[in-house]
């Protein structure tokens, strides 16, 4: 094997936490939770199957944190009251015990809410109608709706949602806990300029609009403890804005970065199209600009399943670990077969539908048991 991809199979530091390779498993959304928010009776198999297939951790698919406005999605985990703590527990174990950590991504949708079984009105930083059509594979039909424009006191009610997530996360047993800053949520619409036009302290230039998220990723790390693994998730496009790029760039990109690395986070994890792509014409990419400007650990993801450019990103010291998404689910195993040097199965949009969606035979397949 060639001694580079051996560095993909070196143990590294995430936090407080070793991943035995740097083989992450990204987070995504598979709409299979039960009608309550709880864990669905196929997701444990379906985790339990990318840690079995060798990735050093994997994170978990957007879980929403509260019982006012975060929901996104029909069929989405939360993490808002006990019994959906509870429910998260054995798949928590069952990864564990296949020698991956585990980190749950906390998500807000915001203005993105196509479903939410709490509030029939969805809220943003600004009653700005989101652009785009919402996901049709998401049960999504049409536009967004025009979102309200959040209160200070509707605020708070976020920002301690998501602090107790992250405490019943952390009590439930996961290894670490990323909020989602990116892909067009919540805390993304509060940083885009386009979408957060408020006057209050939230809003204005990228430093306040970035106050949201410094304020829940430090009130986080006041609750889940100085050591804790805590990331943040970071990107330029939305899902329902593929293109967007940050207005000030590269001066954006320093920061957006600077700015996280005060708060405590221990990982910032970046997500482009193509990770390796280089960002605005500084000649780097976002991922390398994140380790450079903040000097913490960095995941890079986006069209990394190819072992010659997770390698690439490692080897040059871009990230410290690759997240990889769709060719995870093409082969769940992903790491195991880079490993042996097998060959890895091409992504097909079918292996997108909803676990429950995938008959249970084939899920055994698909996830090795
Ligand atoms: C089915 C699906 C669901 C996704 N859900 C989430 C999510 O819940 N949270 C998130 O941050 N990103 C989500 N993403 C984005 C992925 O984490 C990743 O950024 C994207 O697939 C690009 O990486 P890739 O080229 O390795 O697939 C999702 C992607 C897919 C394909």
């Amino acid at each position: 094997m060639d001694m580079s991809v051996k560095q993909l199979f070196q143990s590294g530091t995430l936090g407080n936490l070793i991943l035995k390779n740097r083989f992450v498993l990204a987070p995504m959304t598979r709409i299979s939770a039960t009608a309550t928010g709880d864990v669905g009776p196929l997701m444990t198999k379906y985790y339990k199957g990318f840690a079995r297939g060798g990735f050093g951790a994997v994170i978990t698919e957007g879980v929403y944190t509260d019982r006012a406005y975060s929901q996104g999605y029909k069929g989405q985990p939360g993490i808002a009251d006990a019994s959906q703590q509870e429910s998260w527990k054995k798949l928590i174990h069952k990864v564990k015990g296949e020698d991956t950590k585990i980190i749950m991504q906390l998500m807000h949708a915001g203005a993105l809410s196509q479903f939410n079984g709490f509030s029939s009105e969805t809220c943003g930083p600004s009653a700005v109608l989101p652009k785009g059509e919402q996901m049709a594979f998401y049960h999504g039909r049409g536009g967004y709706v025009r979102p309200k424009e959040m209160t200070s006191e509707e605020i708070k009610i976020a920002i301690s949602g998501f602090v107790n997530a992250a405490q019943r996360a952390q009590d439930a047993g996961v290894d670490g806990i990323e909020i989602h800053g990116a892909n067009g949520y919540l805390l993304d619409q509060f940083l885009t300029d386009y979408t957060n036009i408020r006057k209050d302290e939230y809003g204005g230039d990228v430093i306040s609009r970035l106050r949201l998220t410094s304020e829940i990723i430090e009130r986080v790390r006041e609750k889940v403890g100085k050591t804790f693994t805590l990331g943040v998730r970071i990107s330029q496009a939305k899902v329902n804005d593929f293109e967007h790029k940050w207005r000030g760039q590269i001066e954006d990109a320093q920061t957006i970065f600077t700015g996280i690395a005060k708060t405590g986070v221990s990982y910032i994890h970046t997500t482009e199209f193509l990770a390796t792509a280089p960002a605005f014409n500084s000649g780097s990419s976002l991922a390398k600009l994140a380790r450079e400007f903040s000097g913490l650990p960095v995941i890079a993801n986006g069209g990394l399943n190819s072992p010659d450019q997770a390698m690439d990103m490692i080897k040059t010291e871009q990230a410290q670990f690759v997240a990889i998404g769709k060719g995870a689910l093409a082969a769940p195993d992903l790491p195991k077969r880079i490993l042996k040097e097998e060959p890895l199965p091409e992504f097909d949009f079918a292996m997108l539908m909803p676990i429950a969606d995938i008959k249970v035979s084939e899920l055994s397949t698909v996830n090795n048991g």
